[in-house]
């Protein structure tokens, strides 16, 4: 079948339509206030990627979060930032003899075993490594919104097409969080590419900072550049803004990880449309100070 027959049938059955990047960001950038994101949860406050931040995140009035997603032995999506399961979790108590510790050679259920909040604080112990589909439910729960991070998808093959098959699942690509509460990133353009091909609905965006004389080509595929803030200047954000995306609106820009307030000052200097942060509070009260 020619790839774009595969795509428009991919996305039919995912139940996707074509829309515009999220009005949220869109709001946004309307009164030139940046959007802020809270990086793997408030993960300042509670540990990454787990359902204890994104519900303190909640707590602290945040709707964007930021995760990771990558994939187990036994081809369960979970929710983690490293390849390695040995710096967020005791897996190297619970299973001695199985350095280095890698995500792909665990099964799902033997990271539900593992304790992923007492590496971060005692008040946290027991916390799970969250699937990718029990932490839907809970930003769902909180009536939250999700910026996924596809995570070394070098290693994961198909994980774009799985993690689309997840979020369809359980109801995120409708019309309604099509609109304004997903975006899907990653740092492999191949991916990211990926993505828009199979569910061209989705908000996209590339993690990372192309060169000014490739942003054309990254627009094919991508709704959003988001750079590290360090590599970025008041230019590169306006060379951003001039180029139109998949669906039909200037590229975006939501930049990382800022964490206080004189470089989030900088970074909405700049123009970007949104800061994704450890500590979203932070960079909240040196928004409206500014
Ligand atoms: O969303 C931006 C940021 O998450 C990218 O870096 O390493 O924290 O996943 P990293
Ligand atoms: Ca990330």
């Amino acid at each position: 079948m020619h790839a774009r027959a595969v795509a428009v049938t991919t996305a039919a059955l995912l139940g996707a339509t074509v829309l515009s990047p999220t009005s949220e960001v869109r709001a946004a950038a309307a009164v030139e206030r940046p959007l802020v994101v809270a990086h793997r949860g408030a993960c300042a406050y509670a540990p990454e990627n787990t359902l204890p931040a994104v519900d303190k995140a909640a707590g602290m009035g945040f709707s964007w979060m930021e995760n990771d997603v990558q994939r187990t032995k036994d081809g369960e999506l979970v929710v983690l930032h490293d390849d390695s399961l040995r710096r967020t979790t005791d897996v190297e108590k619970v299973f001695p003899g199985r350095a280095p510790w890698k995500v792909k050679d665990f099964t799902a259920a033997e990271i539900a075993r593992l304790d992923a909040g007492s590496w971060f604080s005692p008040a946290y112990a027991g916390t799970r490594v969250p699937t990718l589909d029990q932490y839907m439910r809970r930003i769902e729960h909180n009536h939250e919104k999700l910026l996924l991070e596809i995570k070394n998808p070098e290693l994961y093959p198909g994980i774009e097409q799985q993690t689309l098959k997840v979020l369809g699942r359980d109801g995120w690509l409708d019309h309604r969080h099509l609109a304004g509460r997903l975006i899907v990133q990653s740092f492999s353009a191949d991916s990211v590419r990926t993505v828009h091909r199979l569910a061209p609905a989705v908000t996209t965006a590339f993690l990372g900072r192309p060169a000014t004389a490739d942003l054309k080509r990254y627009a094919g595929f991508t709704d959003m550049i988001n750079p590290s803030y360090g590599t970025i200047r008041a230019d590169y954000v306006s060379a951003v803004h001039k180029v139109t995306g998949p669906h039909g609106k200037r590229l975006k820009v939501l930049t990382w990880t800022v964490d206080d307030a004189a470089h989030a000052r900088t970074v909405a200097g700049y123009r970007v449309d949104g800061i994704i942060s450890d500590r979203p509070d932070v960079v909240r009260a040196a928004l409206k100070d500014s």
